[in-house]
């Protein structure tokens, strides 16, 4: 069976082929730079496309020793990465102007200095986007792109000084950016103008009230938000003092209080569809005495910010259980401090962080149920106590071989949640059809177990690409589910399988898609999810387009 070929740039080496059956090598791929279902995500992917499922910021394949970890030994080496000799200098905007060259680059990060041209080859995002930054104050464009990655740590030993003064920051899009920047990466740096467009309205914010009885006292938010759920809110709490995160829409309201009294760890979150009307119930710990009032409030309490500005709060998580799924892929049960509760969203991720070598390193995890169907499932899910981590280790990654060495009991750094997973989406009646490849699997666990919790009637259909046989996860589960359940089909696709493989093989193609989740006029409602590296996720979704699929169809889980 032929098929077109995906255009991934990094791909030119390996062969295109799929088919259904097992008699050739030919669709073998050639080590780290073919299609990467064993690398998750591969060097040159990151599973995210930006906001739109067709709108890519891609990672570059950076060149052979050039992974994070080949950054931190460089750092740790003993070489002067400043290029000043180590002196910490002050730098005005004119001299930090005149560093705007690649083997010459300079960038300012929130009032502080950076040589980064020894980093441009390791920058997973190219070394062009990277430039953009040079020779100026690149706060903006770097958190446009990636505000949670800890450059102060990264670039620690690239550190030339501080700037001198601030200069005027350019506001807007990095691709306004970049229309005034010259089109070589080695040009000058560019005066910016002081205006970008004028900023959005700023919603104001909801309203926010509480009350008491003998046992209980109950925080009010008027979200006026129907899209509202208990998974909306995060809650943290070291003895009286309590911060609630309030998700409404692309906006954070945050109650911060110094409460009157003591209260115990068990909340209840509570929302009113129809009006948005949340309550967050906390029992007091002694019961029958009436506070005078809620408590003081503390900084930023009441606060209402677009929760992209947000910093990632990190929390001292405990790991509970370890178990394998696979030869290369383990279960972790997480379970967040007593005071924290935080129930995660279908398909969002959180991030995890570990000084690695002196740096710290964070990465993403999409958080899963403990397992394929709703029975008997972990009732502290619900409670937002803990939380589920399927992650696959690279005994040569970053951050993975020391997350294979942990142990129950010890601590893990977790953040909350991030996502843009609308839960809704999967209120429709058409197909939901998913495509995933190796540890893509873990956003489709909660897509499959909300399915089956529905009693639909559905189709809901998942293919699964890996490498070989042994890497298939949780196989058992999604076999049973489909021999009980007429609705849920499964079909695997292996891009190395063995000789005794009579299933599919190849890579993801227009044939394949068009067999499993053909375009009809008619099917305007059908939903098309995938996960994978960069460069699959891509390729689906590209390729459910030329078959005919709208935006509307499909979603892709990136970062
Ligand atoms: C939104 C999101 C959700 C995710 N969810 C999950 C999940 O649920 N489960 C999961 O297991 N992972 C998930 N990931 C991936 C995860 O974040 C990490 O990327 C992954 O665990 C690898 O981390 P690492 O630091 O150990 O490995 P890395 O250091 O990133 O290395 C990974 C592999 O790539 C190779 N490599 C790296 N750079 C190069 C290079 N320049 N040249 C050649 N080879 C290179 C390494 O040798 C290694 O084999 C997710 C990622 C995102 C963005
Ligand atoms: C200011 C100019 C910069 C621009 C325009 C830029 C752009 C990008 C882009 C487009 C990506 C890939 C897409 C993505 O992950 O969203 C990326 C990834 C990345 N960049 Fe940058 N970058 C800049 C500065 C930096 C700096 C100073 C660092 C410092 C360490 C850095 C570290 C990273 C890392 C670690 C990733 C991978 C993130 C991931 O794993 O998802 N970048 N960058």
């Amino acid at each position: 069976m032929g098929c077109t070929s995906s255009s991934n740039n990094f791909d030119k080496s390996s062969k295109s082929s799929c088919g259904s059956s097992n008699n050739s090598n030919d669709f073998k791929m050639a080590g780290k730079q073919s299609l990467g279902i064993s690398q998750f995500p591969a060097p040159n992917s990151q599973q995210r496309l930006g906001g739109s499922p067709t709108k890519a910021r891609t990672k570059v394949a950076l060149k052979p020793g050039r992974s994070l970890m080949d950054w931190i030994r460089l750092g740790n080496s003993g070489k002067d990465l400043t290029g000043v000799g180590r002196k910490v200098l002050e730098v005005t905007p004119e001299e930090l102007a005149k560093h705007a060259t690649m083997d010459d680059a300079w960038i300012a990060l929130r009032g502080k200095v950076y040589n980064i041209s020894p980093y441009l080859e390791y920058h997973p995002g190219g070394e062009e986007e990277l430039m953009k930054g040079a020779g100026i104050d690149g706060t903006v464009l770097f958190d446009e792109v990636h505000k949670w990655v800890n450059y102060e740590s990264m670039l620690e030993k690239c550190f030339v000084g501080k700037l001198k003064t601030t200069p005027i920051q350019k506001r807007g899009s990095v691709s306004s950016l970049l229309r005034l920047k010259p089109s070589t990466p080695n040009g000058p740096a560019q005066p910016h103008p002081p205006m970008g467009p004028p900023p959005p309205p700023v919603p104001s914010p909801p309203r926010f009230d509480w009350y008491q009885n003998d046992k209980t006292v109950t925080l009010v938010v008027y979200t006026k938000w129907k899209q509202m759920r208990k998974e909306n809110i995060i809650i943290d709490r070291t003895g009286r003092d309590l911060t609630a995160w309030v998700y409404i829409e692309d906006h954070t309201f945050t109650i911060h209080v110094d409460l009157e009294d003591d209260i115990t760890d068990e909340y209840e979150v509570t929302v009113q569809k129809q009006t948005g009307k949340t309550e967050l119930v906390l029992q007091k710990q002694t019961t029958g005495q009436q506070w005078r009032g809620l408590g003081k409030f503390l900084d930023g309490h009441s606060s209402y910010t677009p929760t992209n500005d947000k910093g990632l709060v990190y929390r001292s998580c405990h790991l509970e259980s370890v178990v394998s799924v696979n030869h290369d892929t383990k279960l972790l049960c997480v379970s967040l401090p007593p005071g924290t509760c935080m129930c995660v969203p279908v398909g969002y991720h959180v991030h995890v962080r570990h000084n690695v070598e002196g740096v710290m390193v964070e990465r993403s995890y999409t958080v899963v149920q403990p397992l394929l169907g709703t029975q008997d499932t972990d009732h502290r899910l619900t409670q937002g106590k803990v939380f589920y981590l399927m992650i696959k280790i690279y005994t040569d990654g970053a951050i993975t071989p020391w997350i294979n060495s942990l142990r129950p009991g010890d601590s893990i750094e977790v953040s909350q949640y991030e996502g843009n997973f609308r839960e809704s989406r999967l209120d429709g009646q058409g197909d939901l059809i998913m495509y995933a490849a190796g540890t893509g699997f873990t956003p489709m666990v909660g897509l499959i177990n909300h399915c089956l919790s529905q009693n639909t009637n559905r189709k809901v259909k998942l293919m699964f690409f890996n490498k070989t046989e042994d890497d298939i996860l949780w196989r058992e589960h999604l076999d049973s589910i489909s021999e009980k359940n007429e609705w849920f089909s499964v079909q695997y696709v292996l891009s190395e399988p063995g000789s005794s493989w009579t299933g599919s093989h190849g890579r993801i193609c227009e044939d394949l898609m068009t067999s499993f989740s053909p375009f009809t006029e008619a099917k305007t409602d059908t939903l098309i999810c995938a996960c994978g590296p960069t460069p699959f996720t891509k390729s689906v979704i590209q390729l459910a387009k030329d078959i005919g699929y709208s935006d509307d169809n499909l979603h892709a889980f990136l970062g």
